[in-house]
């Protein structure tokens, strides 16, 4: 079956779908987006993801898109479409399609693109690489200075996708001046102790909806929670690891360069982490 996909107000089976070559988003990645998880046919998070949208739109002077009011309606009106139980919602903004190339933004008679599908994901929730974690590799962090602002330059990270692949392992921890920033598309923690430690946020790692869902209930639970920077040492050995994002949710990880935590198994810290990020917001999807 084909997907019903969204476009500049119309819901167009996806091989109708077009974009111009002349997008600001295909030609200079100018745009910004935002990856929305859906479970038993419900949006985990959605305000977050709508927040943190406005942040990257403000942070580069890009015009919101006539829609932006009705994004929930389309979300729900895709998942609906597309008879998503569990899956996600991507969604994209370009400073839309000028009549020419010119690297100085257009003025404000073009319209900002807005983009949006789903990626049908049965058992999202479940996933069997959950109960026996990932392994990760550390490599230099080379990306530039707005790593808070959720933009489409995604070049790196999928290079560091394909490091990790060739390492034989599942993904990529990025380091600048000794410390592990993030993971490649996810927050990055260690558990040393009972303690979770993560990156405190700054400019340097993107604002994760649910890094800050997480570090909640964390709290809530009476768990010990520590903001700041730690080495690729350190995470070698701590007691536990693991990474958060809207599509992994909690995910333990359980080797980092090669080198196996604890007893190789995801531990205890992660996986009840997990839980009760899944119980607590499906409580709140909507
Ligand atoms: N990635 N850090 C980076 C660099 C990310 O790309 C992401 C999300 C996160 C986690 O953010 P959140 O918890 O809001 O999903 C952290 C999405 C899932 C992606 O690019 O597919």
């Amino acid at each position: 079956m084909s997907r019903i996909v969204y476009v500049n107000g119309e819901y167009l089976p996806e091989e109708e779908a077009k974009v111009s070559v002349f997008d600001r988003g295909f030609l200079f990645a100018d745009g910004v987006y935002e990856v929305t998880s859906v479970l038993g046919g419900k949006l985990i998070d959605f305000e977050g993801h709508k927040i943190r949208l406005q942040r990257s739109l403000n942070e580069l002077d890009m015009p919101a898109p006539e829609a932006m009011d009705d994004l929930l309606e389309i979300h729900r009106e895709l998942v609906t479409k597309n008879e998503i139980e569990d899956g996600l919602v991507y969604l994209q903004i370009t400073r839309g399609a000028p009549s020419d190339r010119d690297f100085a933004f257009p003025g404000p008679d073009v319209k900002p693109t807005l983009v949006l599908f789903t990626q049908n994901k049965p058992g999202l929730a479940t996933a069997p690489l959950a109960k026996v974690g990932i392994k990760v590799i550390s490599v230099e962090d080379i990306r530039w200075g707005r790593r808070d602002i959720k933009t489409v330059q995604l070049l790196y990270p999928s290079m560091g996708k394909m490091m990790a692949k060739k390492a034989g392992a599942d993904d990529a921890w990025m380091i600048e001046d000794g410390f592990v920033t993030e993971g490649t598309s996810n927050n990055a923690y260690i558990v040393k102790g009972n303690k979770i430690i993560t990156r405190a946020l700054s400019n340097d790692i993107l604002h994760g909806i649910t890094r800050a869902a997480v570090l909640r209930f964390a709290r809530e639970a009476q768990m010990e929670v520590e903001e700041r920077n730690f080495t690729i040492e350190e995470a070698k050995e701590a007691d536990e690891a693991f990474i958060t994002s809207a599509s992994m949710f909690v995910m333990p990880v359980v080797s980092v360069d090669g080198v196996t935590l604890g007893d190789g198994t995801p531990g205890n810290v992660a996986p009840r982490l997990r839980e009760i990020y899944l119980d607590e917001s499906l409580k709140t999807a909507i």
